[in-house]
């Protein structure tokens, strides 16, 4: 049987690359598009020696030009999309909304015009952003989105109800939401991983950057949170049991076992974790004493915020299996892969 291709826009950043991966041995055929504004081909090269495939093909180009969208879709057999082609940084937004919206939203309906056209399947890369600060916890996919505080995040909610309403129009098409929580490691080869540029906004690349020298000490942005430690709870989400779950959500797609037209699942461990526990953990499995301080909290943190992943474990058959260890493992020997070491 002929294989099915999907088509992974973003695919050279932290997170497409490491869904490219696991695409790749699962068996499907991947293509690769990215305008690479927020990449170097430091990923795209790795997914190559990981997964020994020399011909994956990729398009340089951005999706906020509808007729290269078209051009592509119609030059390639695409069986689904995984859309992560967007901006994300969050700080960046605020400052910068018109570059998000336009960026963020342009893509997004460039894909679904051309996937439309052609009945291809759209997965999309949302986030746990859109629930704001919960009122309860853990999330489940029918908790209340709430106002989001960013550009950025809006965007997020407003791509979950472009998808949403375009499936309900035309029948040609199902779209899947996986809203992510906190992605964080890297590839157990040390190829690929998070390539944060200049100084990282999140928290794990600044705890690895600090680790290897690059930084001078880690800021911890606030320890008076109504929390058991002070500091803010979090799903963090090892980066390959993310990337499997959109393996599973692809297959459910090609697979026709969808059960509605528009489907959303939270994808996160289900585990809270405190900033300070995050770092006690990462000097635990390496064996090192990170440089840190308590600092004043930061504009726009959530207080604490976790995932039921209940319905993604039962109707996708995924579930996370990747230890905090094991993740925090994987962090520190891409911080050592980058530096040489
Ligand atoms: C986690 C915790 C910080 C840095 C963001 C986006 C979200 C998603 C994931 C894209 C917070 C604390 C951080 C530091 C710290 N991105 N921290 N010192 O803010 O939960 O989520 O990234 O989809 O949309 O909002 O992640 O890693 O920035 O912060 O103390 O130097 O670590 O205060 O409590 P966040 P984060």
């Amino acid at each position: 049987m002929e294989k099915k291709r999907v088509l992974v826009s973003g695919g050279a950043g932290f997170i497409g690359s490491h869904v490219t991966v696991e695409l790749i041995e699962a068996g499907y055929d991947v293509l690769v598009a990215d305008d690479m504004s927020n990449c170097d081909s430091t990923c795209f090269e790795g997914v190559k020696k990981i997964t020994g495939r020399d011909d994956i093909p990729f398009v340089k180009m951005t999706f906020c030009d509808a007729a290269a969208t078209e051009k592509l879709f119609a030059d390639w057999k695409i069986d689904a999309v995984i859309h992560f082609a967007a901006f994300k940084a969050v700080g960046e937004s605020v400052a910068e909304p018109l570059k998000y919206y336009k960026n963020n939203l342009e893509s997004f309906m460039n894909v679904i015009e051309a996937a439309r056209k052609r009945g291809c399947n759209i997965l999309f890369s949302s986030s746990a952003t859109v629930y704001g600060e919960p009122d309860i916890l853990p999330v489940t996919e029918q908790s209340p989105r709430m106002p989001s505080t960013s550009p950025y995040g809006n965007t997020k909610q407003m791509c979950e109800d472009i998808l949403r309403d375009s499936v309900k129009a035309y029948s040609s098409i199902k779209g899947i939401a996986l809203r992510y929580f906190n992605p964080i490691g890297a590839h157990p080869s040390a190829l690929i991983g998070e390539l944060p540029r200049g100084v990282p906004n999140n928290l794990v690349p600044f705890i690895t950057q600090t680790a290897i020298g690059k930084r001078e000490c880690l800021s911890i942005f606030g320890n008076d949170y109504p929390t058991p430690d002070g500091t803010c709870q979090r799903d963090y989400i090892d980066i390959v049991d993310l990337a499997r779950a959109h393996v599973y959500a692809v297959r459910r797609m090609l697979d026709g076992k969808m059960e509605q037209d528009y489907e959303i699942y939270n994808v996160g461990t289900g585990t809270p974790l405190s900033v300070l526990e995050l770092v006690k953990a990462f000097e635990k499995v390496n064996n090192l004493k990170l440089n840190y301080k308590f600092a004043p909290r930061r504009d726009g943190d959530v207080t604490a915020i976790w995932a039921d992943p209940s319905l993604a474990n039962e109707k996708l058959g995924w579930k996370a299996t990747r230890t905090t260890e094991e993740t925090l493992a994987a962090a520190w020997a891409w911080e050592k892969h980058l530096a040489g070491k």
